[in-house]
């Protein structure tokens, strides 16, 4: 169909094609494959000012090394001083379901700033988000070690976990910078209350998971406060509920699958 000489301009931008040093024979094939062309490289640079698609190809980059390469931290795992963790059984299984859980949460987080960085228009906060995403790296790899101390594996759903995630973060990037921020404070302090819980759950004598987790709070309430000063608005109560509620469900299926 394109190969006829009456269509339009896509007919004259082929021809053009056709007369220069590509494509030197004016036969119909020559003509037919500079339309080819001619739409790729059309429909590339459309996707690329849509999109950015550098951010597409860094966040698609986060979300294999996430999924499936082992996650390397670039600082050391924190310790506390009161010597290595002895478990009994019962301690092990209920620590590794807890880990497993914070484990998720950190999935989560790097899908989360990998989205909002792809959203938003502003430099400086694409680099805030990126700044956050390297301590969740950190997070990340604690957490699985941990996870491989314990004799535990990390959930089988992560990938569902890590879509849903980065569909809520393109939902929050998607309605302004403000929005944004406000739903990273929101879910720092959610993760914040978690890990705290957790510092409470965790049996007496796991040493290791708790320094981890208590290093993983600071790091989570001073990314909730870099938000807030970056911008954050207040997200409406109902929105807040909603994000409990789906949290719920995500830590109450990790903690067993
Ligand atoms: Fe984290
Ligand atoms: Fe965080």
């Amino acid at each position: 169909m394109y190969c006829t000489r009456q269509n339009g301009l896509w007919q004259r931008k082929a021809d053009n094609w056709c007369r220069s040093e590509h494509f030197p024979l004016h036969d119909c094939n020559n003509l037919y494959r500079a339309c080819k062309v001619h739409l790729c490289l059309t429909l590339v640079s459309t996707f690329h000012k849509a999109l950015n698609m550098d951010s597409f190809f860094i966040a698609a980059d986060t979300a294999l090394r996430t999924l499936f390469a082992k996650p390397r931290a670039a600082k050391a795992c924190p310790t506390l001083p009161e010597g290595p963790s002895e478990l009994n059984d019962a301690d092990r299984r209920a620590a590794a379901g807890l880990m497993r859980v914070n484990h998720v949460g950190e999935v989560c987080a790097q899908a989360l700033y990998a989205s909002q960085a792809l959203t938003t228009p502003s430099p400086e906060l694409r680099k805030q988000f990126n700044q956050a995403s390297a301590d969740e790296v950190d997070h990340l790899a604690w957490t699985a070690e941990r996870l491989h101390e314990l004799g535990a594996r990390p959930s089988i759903l992560n990938p569902l976990w890590y879509a849903g995630a980065f569909g809520l973060g393109l939902l929050a990037g998607r309605m302004g910078n403000a929005v944004s921020l406000g739903f990273v404070v929101e879910t720092e302090h959610q993760v914040g209350a978690h890990l705290k819980s957790h510092l409470d759950a965790l049996p007496t004598g796991d040493h290791a998971s708790r320094a981890i987790v208590a290093q993983m709070y600071d790091d989570e309430m001073r990314h909730a406060s870099e938000a807030q000063a970056a911008g954050a608005v207040d997200l409406p109560l109902p929105v807040k509920q909603m994000m409990r509620a789906a949290a719920k469900v995500m830590t109450t299926v990790a903690e067993h699958v």
